[in-house]
Formats: structure tokens, C-alpha cells, sequence
């Protein structure tokens, strides 16, 4: 008897592959580049990445009126729910809330832990009813892929059917681990880097995101 059930989407992992992108990640990744500058690359990177993500979104018939004539259009359906990691994840907020601006936005509070390299969870108010549609997390560093995970294990607790990572960098290694994991769920990123180092950073990635973004480098390392 043939089965009701859709089958299950098969994980894509999409490494953007655009003049745009190398252009703008390489001056991300430059150890030059002060925080403003880097604040605005993540906020361009962002969209650019949301666009690809966001290609396959349902779309339900919406007519208006032009003021020339009927015009038969579309509009996003159903409910689209960003899921910054904080802290990092906060600066690709804005850039997709301009693309989706009816997007909900829920937090999630998650921090590599510096000596173990594991997630640790310090806010999560997810809901446990009434899923998103489609689910787009941010988080502009894919290293082990852990604090990624974290966030996935709390989207399936809540049941959205569809989940997607947009990450600005990412480490082979991390990608992987997340794929096997969650074979249903589409990576998006900017570039993918072979190698992490010892402290589990990616090399040659861009440093740390949070710290470049918000300028709260140690002293001595900025
Ligand atoms: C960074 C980054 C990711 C995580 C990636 O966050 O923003 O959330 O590490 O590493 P993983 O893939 O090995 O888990 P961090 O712990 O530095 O916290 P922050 O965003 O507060 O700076």
C-alpha cells in the first residue's frame, strides 16, 4: 500500500559560490578590518545568504491593485521564525527581518564552553506549541558544529517542520557532523574551511565573530 507520508527532504549543504560572497568574506576574514566594517560585512553576507535559504519559501496568491490595472501576485505563506545563537547570531537579525519583516524572531541563548569546546545552554523560551513553518537558524560560525546541534535538539523539541543553518563560516568537519545528525537539515554558508585548530577554531576562518562584531576582543588582540 503506498504510504501518506512525504518523504523526508534530503540535507543540502550549499557553499555560495558568488564574486559578492568571496569578495566580502575575504575582507571579513581580514584581521584589519575594525568592527563597524565587520558588523556591516556580516549584515551584506547575511543577505546574501538569506536570498539562496529562503529560495524554496511557499508562496500564497495575493491580487492588488496596481494603478493601472489587476494584478494577480504572490506573498509569503505561512510563519517564518529566526532562531538567532546568542550572541554571535544577533548581528544576522536585522538583515533577514528586512527581507522578511513579519518574521517572529526567537533567541536562543548558547556558548561554547572554552576549555570542553561543548555548548552550554543559558536561554531557551521556546515555546512547546504552535510551531514555525520554517525555521532559519543564525549563527555566523559553524565550528564542531555543537552549539548548532544544541539549537537543532530545541527546534525539533518544538516540532518545526522545516529547519535551515545559515552560517557565514564553517569548518568541514562541523558541516558534517551536523548533516549526519540532522539529515533533514539544509546548510547555507559562505565558505567552508578545512581545518580547525587546537582550541577548535576555524583556520583559516575569521577569528571569533561575537568578539570582531560587538569589539570585545581581550586587550592585545585587537
Ligand atoms: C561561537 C559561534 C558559535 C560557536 C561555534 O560562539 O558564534 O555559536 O562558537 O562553535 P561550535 O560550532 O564549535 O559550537 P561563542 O561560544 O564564542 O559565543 P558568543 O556568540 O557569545 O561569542
Amino acid at each position: 500500500m503506498p504510504s501518506s507520508r512525504k518523504p523526508a527532504r534530503a540535507n543540502r549543504v550549499v557553499e555560495l559560490d558568488h564574486p559578492l560572497v568571496k569578495d566580502h568574506l575575504t575582507r571579513l576574514r581580514d584581521v584589519q578590518t575594525p568592527p563597524d566594517e565587520f558588523r556591516r560585512l556580516v549584515s551584506r553576507l547575511t543577505w546574501l545568504l538569506a536570498i539562496e535559504a529562503t529560495r524554496d519559501l511557499r508562496l500564497r496568491r495575493r491580487p492588488v491593485d496596481t494603478p493601472l490595472a489587476r494584478y494577480d501576485g504572490h506573498e509569503i505563506a505561512g510563519r517564518v521564525g529566526l532562531v538567532p545563537i546568542l550572541r554571535a547570531g544577533l548581528g544576522m537579525v536585522d538583515p533577514v527581518l528586512t527581507l522578511i519583516p513579519d518574521a517572529e524572531v526567537w533567541h536562543l541563548g548558547v556558548y561554547r564552553d572554552e576549555a570542553t569546546h561543548q555548548p552550554v545552554e543559558y536561554y531557551n523560551k521556546l515555546p512547546t506549541a504552535r510551531p514555525v513553518d520554517v525555521a532559519l537558524i543564525l549563527d555566523p560560525m559553524l565550528a564542531t558544529g555543537g552549539s548548532i546541534l544544541a539549537a537543532l535538539a530545541m527546534l525539533r523539541d518544538w516540532h518545526v517542520p522545516t529547519v535551515k543553518v545559515l552560517s557565514i563560516i564553517s569548518a568541514s568537519e562541523g558541516v558534517r557532523t551536523v548533516s549526519s545528525q540532522f539529515p533533514e537539515t539544509s546548510i547555507y554558508t559562505c565558505g567552508i574551511d578545512s581545518k580547525l585548530n587546537a582550541h577548535k577554531f576555524i583556520v583559516p576562518g575569521l577569528g571569533d565573530a561575537g568578539d570582531r562584531q560587538f569589539n570585545t576582543l581581550p586587550r592585545g588582540e585587537k
